[in-house]
């Protein structure tokens, strides 16, 4: 069949008329991070989620998330999308997954899972058994360890600890999170924060020019989520007083 339109069409995040003013008789699917992570660690409104679930029900289109980087305990539950009290119909996770090894997968569910059959997506080293072991064994580990409740505990300590000491200092646009997926944006951009910062010992990441991105590992201890937030904190200071 000829294609007239792109395959995908985007549109702004947590925004559901959007995506209803982008739709057409040929939508099929929507796909959306459920924390957004390289956009910024947009975290949407309570009720986006839900809509959008609704929205792709009365219309026959398929939820799919992408929870490569929200997935495995990142930010507080197992998936992100059991914040919002609903369930997708596809699934994709990787990066925590494998805890270093590479694996990525794709979950389905319902009719979406009837779709692909065994041989239909093959790939030299996909469901190779060493990848498989090592991801069980993650799974296992952070649901033995109930690692997601550490995610939420800490999340909260660090968010706390970066309002309070960051409160009286200028330019700080938003300081938002969800478990231990953290951004703090700042009012100009930042690059220069990821070299400042790894000279101190601390690994951080700049997304979307000024927003500084942080997935510490989910094991961290107390102590060293406060040590992240002071070192930060003295960072942005004298970043945000330049
Ligand atoms: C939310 C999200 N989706 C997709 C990807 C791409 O994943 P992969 O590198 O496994 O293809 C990334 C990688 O950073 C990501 O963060």
């Amino acid at each position: 069949m000829p294609r007239s339109s792109p395959v995908f069409v985007h549109v702004p995040y947590d925004d559901i008329e959007a995506i209803k003013a982008a739709a057409t008789p040929n939508t099929v699917a929507v796909m959306v991070e459920p924390v957004q992570g390289e956009g910024g660690v947009c975290v949407p409104s309570s009720d986006y989620l839900p809509a959008l679930r609704k929205l792709c029900d009365d219309r026959g289109w398929l939820l799919i998330l992408d929870e490569i980087q929200t997935g495995n305990g990142r930010t507080g539950k197992y998936f992100a999308y059991q914040h919002f009290g609903i369930l997708p119909d596809v699934v994709t996770t990787a990066k925590g997954l494998g805890n270093g090894v590479p694996i990525g997968a794709c979950l389905a569910r319902g009719q979406a899972a009837t779709i692909f059959q065994p041989g239909n997506h093959g790939s030299t080293f996909g469901g190779n058994p060493l990848a498989c072991s090592a991801a069980l064994a993650v799974v296992k580990t952070i649901t033995e360890q109930n690692l997601p409740e550490q995610a939420s505990r800490l999340g909260a300590r660090m968010l706390n600890g970066f309002r309070t000491a960051l409160a009286d200092v200028h330019g700080i646009v938003d300081i938002r999170g969800s478990g231990l997926m953290i951004g703090i944006q700042l009012n100009k951009d930042c690059p220069e924060l990821v070299e400042k910062a790894k000279q101190v010992g601390l690994l951080i990441n700049v997304t979307a020019g000024s927003t500084i991105r942080l997935l510490p590992p989910l094991i961290i201890s107390d102590d060293q989520a406060d040590e992240i937030v002071s070192t930060l904190v003295e960072l942005i200071k004298s970043h945000q007083a330049e």
